[in-house]
């Protein structure tokens, strides 16, 4: 018998030429089917999945109705957005594929977070059709600071969180670390946002309020997809 993780792996490589077909990076592929393989443990395939993969293409209850490069190279358009918890394991239509893991905070203080749990709300609330998916890549210059030294220019310098829990909880958020799968992911962050149609303009000043600070002179690559859920 065929278990869930074998499907996902015999269907991964099956798939693959298919996707280079779609000038997909052979590296990027490469680096999803080893993360799609089961392991020695496995990797889990469970709703309790740290790794969150992103699917662009043709199928999905997300439609994007932007995708706009900020910085560095452009990304892949597509029209319709799928968010698996997990592995993917279906990737009809698919043009491109984003994968990260949520993890443990880096740099909030205990007040932060105590802040942040009592201000924010969840995903998926039912008056949150809105959503952007901004993938974000930072400089070798950032990567070369030691984590004091990183936590200083987000907080201290750019107050990153101070600016962000004004738009709670109007702003949902999820962020993905993609760094850590591997030298050949595209992007070293994954940032997902839920809000209203109502809160669409305070998102934006959101945005412009962070990219206006020393933190953002570290990003080298950003992308901002504009979802609206179907
Ligand atoms: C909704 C309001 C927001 C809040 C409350 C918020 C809060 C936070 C917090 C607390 C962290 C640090 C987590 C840690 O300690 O490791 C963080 C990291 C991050 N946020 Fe936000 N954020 C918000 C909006 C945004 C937006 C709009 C973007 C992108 C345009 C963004 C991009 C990032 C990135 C890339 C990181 C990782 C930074 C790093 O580790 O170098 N955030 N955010």
């Amino acid at each position: 018998m065929m278990d869930s993780q074998q499907f996902a792996f015999d269907h991964t490589v099956s798939r693959r030429g298919f996707l280079r077909t779609l000038g997909m990076a052979g590296g990027l592929m490469a680096s999803w089917s080893a993360a799609a393989q089961p392991g020695p443990l496995g990797v889990s395939n469970s709703a309790n999945s740290r790794l969150f993969t992103f699917i662009g293409g043709e199928t999905g209850n997300w439609s994007i109705t932007d995708t706009r490069r900020i910085t560095g190279d452009p990304w892949t358009p597509a029209r319709k957005l799928t968010v698996v918890n997990g592995p993917a394991s279906d990737l009809a239509g698919a043009k491109w594929l984003l994968r990260g893991v949520t993890s443990n905070e880096r740099y909030v203080t205990r007040a932060d977070k105590d802040d942040l749990v009592n201000r924010q709300e969840g995903l998926g609330r039912p008056d949150a059709l809105r959503a952007a998916l901004i993938p974000i890549r930072k400089t070798a210059a950032w990567w070369a600071l030691t984590q004091d030294e990183r936590r200083a220019v987000f907080e201290e310098q750019s107050h990153h969180t101070t600016i962000g829990l004004k738009y709670l909880p109007a702003v949902a958020r999820r962020l993905h670390h993609s760094r850590d799968l591997g030298t050949d992911e595209p992007f070293d962050f994954l940032t997902w946002f839920e809000f209203s149609k109502s809160n669409a303009d305070a998102f934006d000043r959101l945005l412009a309020d962070l990219r206006a600070t020393k933190e953002w002179a570290y990003v080298e690559r950003e992308t901002e997809i504009r979802l609206v859920r179907d």
